[in-house]
């Protein structure tokens, strides 16, 4: 029988937790039911803000006692995989927040959890719904297509250190590079050839790297960890070029000069921009009993990701 109402249990209490819970208690045909932090309070604490019902000690009892249709899984980063790992094998939907492990091993063992399971799962890179670069998209397509795709991530990361471990930060291009190399593959396709450069280390490390796509496009990523700035996309189509710096921020040039601003929607104005969109995606996804596919990411789609960044890292060889 079709499903009417989905109820949702929250593993992980913290920030990004609530950023969801905004979202989903916004949606008709959604009911926040069961969630659970680390600590039996932080789980109470996030329970009490946002309605839900039945708060649980940790994440094992929350899967063994409450009823729920979708894990919605957001615990902190170095805990994920585990969580992950004993939600897919209960066969239930489970969303998870990205990153998916710090490595592509850490991540490939999740996948093949999921391989072995009939859950419908998607990893949130929210940044592949947000509604500007989507319209961004779509214009492209208008002026023949994307042909060049422009991807420059600065993180100043010396401050990091006071949140987060040793291990997050000297990861930190799994941690949060993963939005913006895997906007590359989002934006142009699979890649064909990419050509990787890395300089300095800890704190002082810069990327840089060439690709070309099989459809046809190229690519640049950049990436300095040692000085400030915001994460920019410039695609390119003929006679068009599109600048979002930053990411929330959005026009396009016309060929002549013309200027239009390419607005967000009004509800990634409303909600961290993304997450509107990408939790009615994946609800849809399981209203139809259906796998996440383009533009959602499941895990194999992810380990794709992870495996450019592979490249981008200098683990693994360049495709050439
Ligand atoms: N998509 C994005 O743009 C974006 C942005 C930021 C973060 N994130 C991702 O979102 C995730 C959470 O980040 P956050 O900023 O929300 O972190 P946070 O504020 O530190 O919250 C982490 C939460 O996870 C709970 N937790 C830790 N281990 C757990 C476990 N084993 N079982 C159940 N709960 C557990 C913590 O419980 P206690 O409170 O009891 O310690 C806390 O409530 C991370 O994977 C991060 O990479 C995504």
């Amino acid at each position: 029988m079709a499903r009417t109402v989905l109820t949702i249990g929250f593993i992980g209490a913290g920030r990004m937790a609530r950023a969801h819970a905004a979202v989903l208690r916004t949606m008709p045909n959604v009911m926040l039911k069961a969630c659970c932090g680390r600590r039996l309070k932080s789980g109470q604490a996030f329970g009490k803000e946002f309605g839900i019902p039945e708060a649980y000690a940790n994440y094992e009892e929350l899967l063994a006692r409450a009823k729920v249709d979708v894990y919605w899984v957001t615990p902190s980063v170095l805990e994920l995989p585990t969580v992950a790992k004993a939600c897919l094998r209960t066969c239930k939907a489970v969303f998870l927040e990205k990153p998916v492990g710090l490595s592509l091993e850490e991540a490939q063992e999740v996948a093949d959890v999921a391989a072995q399971s009939s859950s419908i799962h998607m990893v949130g890179l929210n940044r592949r719904f947000y509604s500007n670069i989507n319209a961004a998209v779509r214009l492209a397509e208008k002026h023949g297509r994307v042909r060049g795709i422009e991807v420059h991530a600065p993180e100043d990361i010396t401050d990091l250190h006071d949140h987060h471990p040793p291990r997050v930060v000297d990861r930190w291009i799994y941690m949060n590079g993963v939005h913006c190399i895997d906007l590359l593959r989002y934006l142009g396709g699979e890649v064909a050839t990419v050509t990787a450069a890395q300089v300095g280390k800890e704190n002082s490390r810069g990327y840089a790297a060439m690709l070309k796509f099989t459809g046809g496009g190229v690519g640049q990523y950049t990436s300095h960890w040692y000085a400030p700035g915001r994460w920019r996309v410039a695609l390119y189509a003929d006679g068009l070029c599109c600048l979002i710096q930053p990411l929330e921020s959005a026009k396009a040039i016309y060929r002549g000069g013309r200027e239009e601003p390419i607005p967000l929607s009004e509800e990634d104005q409303r909600f961290k921009p993304g997450f509107y969109d990408q939790a009615r995606y994946f609800l849809e996804c399981i209203m139809a009993g259906k796998a996440v596919a383009h533009p959602g990411c499941d895990l194999p789609d992810y380990l794709k990701t992870v495996g450019l960044i592979d490249i981008i890292n200098g683990e693994k060889p360049q495709i050439n």
